[in-house]
């Protein structure tokens, strides 16, 4: 059987990693900037929490969610603290899709409505609701295409308020900071209208902080910049440095009712144990702190040159946009450099390193983009 061809591969066959660091089958060692795609939060393996991970794993590894699992409760105390939602309650699941799946489909039992707003360039999954809320029809199919989804720009409130006025909208779902769509930063005074507009007119907001959120942008959560509080918010990504886990937090005003969400794997000991880990880390190492003042010294250093447009994101969340198609910049850094980068579009060179990226290898970084750009 041959697998089902979908992904474009990087002729590079990663055998381990360490830190930001990835090595590959032939030892050449990688500074990973990409952080598998802004998943890997703490770094990659992580002693401590490989250490918590075997040691689940050795005592159990997965039971179902029909007994009681004290590593569930645990996250979601731990996790309150950490993000200032301890009010908050949590269902785990399994990944960010997943996640913006549950987050549309509670906001609708909630409100009896049916609809939701979403934005242009946003990218919330690819599950059928989630998909159909990403603003991307080449992977909108026509069995995802039957959802009640309407788009409006960024920072177009009066837009939003006028699809309100038809009083089928459960949610807008927002993400903290725009990532697949090209790192878009929504300003807080637009964060504060949506919360506004959205109590005004019973509708739910959702905050995707899959990307955007576990200290990436150097807030625990993107949206907490304009100092809101949405009603649900959405994780998946960083939450377990790599085993698949999502979540969402669910504000108090909810009810729950027996049933109403499940899922087989989600909250399982393994993910527990691996996001209990992730958030000591990221706590003991002030990993949120670093991720900020990294973050602002790469954008301070970057080399002032007439290829880039600007410079847009915020922590160790960025993106470099160029007025070219940024393709054989970023085979330059990954092949020549040994850099592992993102891209956002044709145009932009994306960053997500792991939020342990320290100066030097930010410096690191720096050097070799300028001689590609040279
Ligand atoms: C903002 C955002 N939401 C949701 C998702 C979907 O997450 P997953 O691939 O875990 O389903 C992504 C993935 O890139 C994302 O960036």
């Amino acid at each position: 059987m041959e697998l089902f061809d979908v992904y474009s591969l990087f002729d590079v066959v990663p055998v381990k990693a360490r830190g930001c660091r990835v090595w590959d089958e032939e030892g050449r060692e990688y500074l990973d900037l990409y952080g598998g795609h802004a998943v890997i939060s703490i770094g990659h393996s992580h002693p401590d929490y490989i250490k918590a991970v075997s040691d689940q794993l050795s005592r159990i590894g997965f039971y179902s969610n029909s007994v009681i699992n004290p590593l569930q409760s645990e996250l979601a105390h731990r996790l309150g603290e950490i993000s200032g939602y301890g009010d908050y309650s949590l269902f785990l699941d399994n990944s960010g899709a997943e996640s913006n799946e549950n987050a549309a489909k509670l906001a609708s039992f909630h409100t009896g409505k049916d609809r939701i707003i979403a934005f242009r360039r946003s990218f919330h999954g690819r599950t059928s609701g989630a998909v159909a809320m990403t603003d991307n029809p080449s992977i909108v199919s026509p069995f995802n295409s039957h959802h009640k989804v309407s788009f409006c720009d960024l920072e177009d409130a009066a837009a939003v308020e006028e699809i309100l006025k038809g009083g089928d909208v459960a949610g807008v779902i927002i993400e903290g900071i725009q990532g697949c769509g090209g790192i878009h930063v929504p300003s807080a005074g637009f964060f504060q209208e949506l919360e506004r507009l959205c109590r005004r007119y019973g509708a739910v907001l959702i905050a995707d902080e899959v990307q955007s959120g576990y200290g990436r942008s150097g807030k625990f959560f993107a949206h907490q910049w304009a100092g809101v509080h949405p009603g649900i918010i959405t994780l998946g990504k960083g939450i377990a440095n790599g085993i698949p886990c999502g979540g969402i937090l669910i504000s108090p005003e909810f009810q729950a009712r027996k049933g109403m969400l499940g899922t087989t794997f989600g909250g399982n000991y393994i993910a527990c144990a691996g996001a209990i880990a992730v958030l000591d880390i990221i706590e003991r190492e002030g990993l949120m702190a670093n991720a900020l003042a990294v973050g602002d010294y790469i954008k301070e250093a970057l080399p002032k040159s007439g290829r880039i447009k600007e410079v847009r994101g915020k922590g160790l969340m960025l993106g470099i946009e160029f007025n070219e198609n940024v393709a054989p910049l970023r085979k330059a850094l990954l092949y020549d450099k040994h850099i592992f980068t993102g891209v956002a579009g044709q145009n932009m060179i994306r960053l997500l390193a792991p939020l342990c990226l320290s100066k030097a290898e930010a410096d690191r970084f720096l050097t070799a983009f300028k001689e590609v750009l040279a």
